[in-house]
């Protein structure tokens, strides 16, 4: 089985950006530890990391055919972007909604994920650890 991980925008900032959110390692160390965990669950994996809504759509749209499943972390665009939705309505492929933090114990609008609906399901709130759950789950799947 073939993964894909799909990082959005701002999370390039990882380690830098408000590290008392998102914590203090960078995207590279966790980009190495999802390859490891996939590795262990015997799934191949590749990582893209977008801050464009656009890039973010076409790269769903590549993955209807070539991948199982995606852990997608939209960011912010979680909250408000319907094209991302329907870009996750349109494909037949399961995904994962992930986010370091938890969006309900933060600002309001963050409690409000218009993906969720479309998504196989969601993990949120256990740091890096959310995205090595929710390869598990795709391994599950
Ligand atoms: C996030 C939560 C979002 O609300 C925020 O806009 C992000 C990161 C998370 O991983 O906790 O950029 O998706």
């Amino acid at each position: 089985k073939k993964i894909l991980v799909i990082h959005g925008p701002n999370l390039n900032l990882l380690g830098e950006r408000e590290p008392g959110v998102y914590g203090s390692a960078g995207i590279d160390t966790l980009n190495s530890n999802i390859i490891d965990r996939a590795k262990e669950q015997g799934l191949e994996c590749e990582i893209f990391q977008s801050n464009h809504e656009g890039a973010i759509i076409d790269k769903l749209h590549a993955a209807r055919n070539t991948f199982d499943g995606v852990i997608l972390n939209a960011g912010a665009y979680t909250h408000y972007s319907y094209a991302i939705r329907d870009a996750i309505a349109a494909i037949k492929i399961p995904v994962i909604e992930v986010h370091i933090s938890n969006v309900f114990a933060r600002d309001e609008f963050r409690s409000n994920s218009v993906i969720a609906p479309v998504c196989k399901g969601s993990i949120s709130g256990f740091g890096f650890g959310s995205y090595y759950l929710a390869v598990q789950a795709l391994a599950e799947l």
